[in-house]
């Protein structure tokens, strides 16, 4: 496929309203999930991303049928069963390593590549390899491959983590799904996504205490059958739409999200001046005043400020009165996008993990290059708030996370294009 771009001109300010679409976070391990169950899940409100149709063609080497239409995927076992994962169909997507669990709690063994890394900075899984072995898999990982084996299957175990690793808390919940006996996670990730994958388990059969918590109590059952479950709304992309609204000074509705999970994000840009109104399943932004800076925004795990609202967050500060201290706490790599804002006229400084943003009168139009998800959604916040054209690249990293973005973008009012 040709290099795809965005060509925005900035001044607008943003106004109506949006469905957010599903959680990408969220549908990517529920469709690994899938991959344990007999017979038919039905997967409702699937964001289509690129992230979505990478893990069809995961699911279909597999060995199952997947028909994704209309924000609906039917997946259907087809009997046939695949353990291993090859290089193209992994590196697609990092989050792939979440088959891990999947592969070793159904069939007992697992072989796949390393997911790819760079993006954010080294994207390790020791703790993934570390709590799979703590249930009874062998585990090799030799020339980028890993080798998962259980023949007599997995067991539970109590496994303490030492830091709260989203994919690695969902791995365990994978893999002891079926394991024999009861498994504890302590210090679990406690991110919504962490609870819709439990809803989705459990529905299936599974038997999952305390997701959403610290600690995750897993009874492994004998099998999982498919069900039909409706995938939690995207909290991340509700907040770039947000910053879209404030660093364009606009005024929109979010349809179909509660505030509640994004309560971290919304605070954030309450003290940025926004004013929120929320009743039943929608949130109103009322963002039309001069944003000013934010002492202090440091990333978190879950229920803190999460790392993938930062960059966006980062873009719509640019253009406000006052100054905003960044401190990125949890990749290593994640202030990619800083070069762009600056090229767009930002005043952004990075030392080590913080970033000083010193609010500016006005950003100007630039050609820039998007450089991971979240980094490449940041440019466009800016570039809507921003004087003249800009023209982002690379816009394959947007189409991973984000569903139809300039069809959002420009039903909001936004003047956007894909060329
Ligand atoms: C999930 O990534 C999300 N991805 C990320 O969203 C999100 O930024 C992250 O959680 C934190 O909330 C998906 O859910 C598909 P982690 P994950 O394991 O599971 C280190 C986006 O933009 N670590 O909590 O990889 C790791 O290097 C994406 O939508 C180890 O050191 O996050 C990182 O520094 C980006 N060893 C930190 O922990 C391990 O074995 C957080 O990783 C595992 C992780």
């Amino acid at each position: 496929m040709t290099a795809q771009k965005f060509i925005i001109e900035g001044g607008t300010p943003l106004q109506g309203e949006l469905k957010i679409q599903g959680a990408k976070n969220s549908v990517l391990p529920i469709i690994a999930a899938a991959a344990m169950c007999s017979g038919e899940t039905v997967i409702e409100n699937c964001p289509e991303i690129t992230d979505t149709y990478s893990s069809t063609r995961i699911m279909t080497h597999l060995g199952f049928n997947c028909v994704f239409e209309n924000n609906t995927m039917i997946i259907r076992s087809s009997g046939q069963r695949i353990s291993e994962i090859p290089d193209e169909l992994m590196r697609e997507m990092r989050s792939s390593i979440i088959y891990m669990g999947a592969l070793t709690g159904s069939l007992g063994e697992c072989t796949m590549t390393f997911p790819g890394g760079c993006e954010l900075g080294p994207r390790p899984i020791d703790m993934h390899i570390a709590a799979l072995k703590k249930l009874g898999a062998k585990v090799s990982d030799e020339y980028g491959i890993i080798r998962c084996s259980a023949e007599n299957g997995l067991h539970g175990a109590k496994i303490n983590l030492n830091y709260p690793s989203v994919g690695t808390t969902e791995n365990i919940m994978l893999a002891a799904a079926l394991a024999k006996g009861e498994t504890v996670i302590y210090n679990a990730a406690r991110e919504p996504e962490i609870s819709d994958l439990a809803g989705f388990l459990n529905r299936c059969g599974a038997k999952i205490k305390g997701a959403g918590n610290s600690t995750v109590i897993i009874e492994g059952v004998k099998k999982l059958h498919g069900c039909t479950y409706s995938v939690m709304p995207d909290r991340i992309a509700a907040a770039t739409y947000i910053a879209a609204a404030a660093s364009s000074g606009g005024e929109i509705t979010l349809d179909g999200i509660d505030r509640g999970v994004c309560e971290s994000c919304i605070s954030v840009f309450e003290q940025m001046g926004c004013k929120f109104y929320e009743y039943s399943n929608r949130i109103y932004v009322d963002a039309k005043r001069k944003l000013k800076g934010v002492n202090k925004i440091t990333t978190m795990p879950h229920p803190g400020f999460p790392t993938d609202a930062q960059a966006v967050i980062m873009a719509a500060l640019c253009k406000s009165s006052g100054s905003s201290i960044f401190v990125e706490n949890i990749f290593e790599n994640r202030y990619r996008h800083v070069d762009a804002l600056v090229k767009m006229g930002a005043d952004i400084k990075v030392i080590g993990k913080a970033a000083i943003v010193n609010g500016v009168d006005k950003l100007y139009g630039a050609k820039v290059s998007a450089t991971d998800l979240r980094g490449g959604a940041a440019m466009a916040v800016a570039g809507l708030g921003a004087e003249g054209i800009t023209e982002i690249s690379e816009i394959r990293h947007i189409d991973r996370g984000y569903e139809n973005f300039e069809g959002a973008i420009t039903k909001l009012g936004g003047n956007i294009r894909r060329a």
